[in-house]
């Protein structure tokens, strides 16, 4: 055959760790992805392991001619040879191959996708590729740092990672949007004596939905426990086609007893800080290709349109300085005051009850502030029944985190822990007490103050990757009408 065998005996080492120690002279087995072939005599082979790729001499004569013109973009490969260092610029060192196995070709007659940029839209129909690019390689290590730091962040202070359910039957932001889970056939589901779907029959014996928030059964875990958080998938059927929606994502719930809204804000603030932080000291080299892309882009945009910092200096700005902190009334006065709103240059009007809309979010953020905001104290009637109302009877106490070029990265509250205060909240907002019996009964039973935040995983990764889409941060997204992969 025209392959040479590879020598059992060399044992594969990563690249990364070639990189940082490898030593020159020694024999090394590398495996991995061409993302490119060069003059016929330079490969840049990666394999994942870091943002780099390591550069593969290969003198033509030594090689066979079928064998190396098998050898494409995107082609899978294993190269033995001695570890040099390099000769040329870029790069430390280099491998001169003396065995090389095709272990996966990649036939560029019936390839899709050419070496060259490749817009975003495309390349999430195309999910073998799409992982392999600088880009999306660079953004899913990054991810999973997070993830990591996520749980660092949490375990060294004393809290518990709590599981909470998938599948549930409570709708815990009462605003039911929610994906039904049945095993009933939707024609032929048997009626009850009303005439709707009887439910009892359903594999749970009740209507059950796939979760919206972990935040109910995480407050029981905090009465216990003292500290918790729970991390893990959530579902919202709203039908938002935006840039920061995804109908599947993943959100961090930390829950704390004995803890009121401004400490709530201070771990919000503090959490968000070192999340930054642990990705700039690990990850210079993806977070340094990405801040580039960004700058690459930048020069094709008119100048309004960029951003007003790069990347690394905006995530420097985050950590080091304070968030301001202001209260809903004192946003909406800001906002009203503004001369783009006395202009009238913003689509959406805007009086004290109304939802702030992202328009206005990013103007206190981007325009006003330069700088996180943290806006707390929102009238009762546009947030969730379990919020602590305030001594104004009109405010509860609830605060969101709003991040430059986002928005609302965190929300949060302290929770309404007097059992008479909630169950009116619940009678007025229609909410039935039958259903959420358990969650009242955490306040009969040693109810103490306590608070809490969600932490919208991907909107955090699409914040520190400096993306645009927050469906460029998560692996396969889910978004109304697409549910590829
Ligand atoms: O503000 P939300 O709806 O708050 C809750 O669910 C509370 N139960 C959290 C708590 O207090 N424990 O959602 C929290 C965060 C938002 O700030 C946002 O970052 C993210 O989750 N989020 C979404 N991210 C992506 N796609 C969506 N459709 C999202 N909806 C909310
Ligand atoms: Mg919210």
């Amino acid at each position: 055959m025209d392959t040479i065998k590879t020598d059992q005996q060399v044992r594969r080492t990563e690249i990364k760790s070639i990189l940082e120690s490898g030593e020159v002279g020694a024999t090394v087995l590398v495996k991995g992805w061409v993302r490119a072939f060069r003059a016929n005599r330079f490969i840049a082979l990666n394999d994942g392991s870091t943002f780099n790729n390591l550069q593969i001499v290969v003198d033509f004569e030594n090689f066979d001619e079928e064998l190396l013109k098998s050898i494409s973009f995107h082609s899978c490969i294993s190269i033995k040879g001695q570890l040099l260092e390099s000769q040329g610029k870029g790069q430390k060192y280099e491998i001169l191959a003396e065995e090389i196995e095709l272990l996966g070709g990649s036939n560029p007659d019936d390839y899709k996708l050419q070496p060259k940029k490749q817009t975003m839209e495309y390349l999430r129909e195309q999910a073998h590729f799409r992982m392999r690019t600088n880009t999306f390689s660079a953004v899913f290590r990054i991810r999973h740092a997070v993830a990591f730091a996520i749980n660092k962040y949490f375990h060294d202070r004393g809290y518990y990672y709590l599981h909470t359910p998938i599948i549930t039957g409570s709708d815990a932001e009462g605003a039911g949007e929610m994906f039904r889970v049945t095993t009933l056939e939707p024609n032929g589901a048997p009626l009850n004596e009303a005439g709707e779907v009887d439910y009892q029959q359903d594999f749970f014996g009740k209507a059950t939905n796939l979760t919206v928030s972990g935040q109910l059964q995480a407050e029981i875990g905090a009465l216990a426990l003292g500290k918790v958080y729970t991390f893990g998938p959530t579902f919202r059927a709203e039908n938002s086609n935006t840039s920061r929606h995804l109908a599947e994502f993943w959100m961090i719930e930390p829950e704390v007893a004995f803890a009121d809204i401004y400490d709530d804000m201070d771990l919000a603030e503090d959490f968000s800080k070192y999340l930054i932080n642990f990705i700039l000291e690990n990850y210079p080299d993806d977070l340094a290709f990405l801040d580039k892309r960004i700058q690459d882009m930048e020069k094709q945009m008119k100048k309004e349109d960029r951003r007003p910092m790069g990347l690394l200096d905006t995530l420097r700005f985050v950590v080091e300085n304070d968030f301001e902190r202001i209260t809903y009334t004192e946003a909406v006065n800001l906002v009203r005051n503004s001369k783009p709103y006395k202009k009238g240059r913003f689509k959406f009007e805007l009086e004290w009850g109304m939802d702030l809309q992202s328009e206005h979010e990013r103007w206190l953020v981007e325009k006003k502030f330069m700088k996180p905001v943290i806006v707390r104290d929102y009238p009762k009637d546009i947030k969730a029944f379990y919020m602590r109302m305030n001594e104004d009877d009109k405010t509860v106490a609830a605060m969101d985190v709003l991040f430059p070029g986002i928005g609302e990265v965190i929300g949060g509250s302290q929770r309404e822990e007097r059992l008479d205060v909630l169950k009116a909240r619940m009678a007025q907002m229609d909410i039935h007490e039958d259903e959420l019996d358990w969650y009242l009964d955490l306040r009969k039973f040693g109810g103490c103050p306590h608070a809490g935040f969600g932490l919208g995983f991907e909107r955090m990764v699409l914040f520190i990757t400096g993306m645009s889409n927050i469906r460029d941060v998560i692996a396969f997204p889910r978004t109304p009408g697409n549910a590829e992969f």
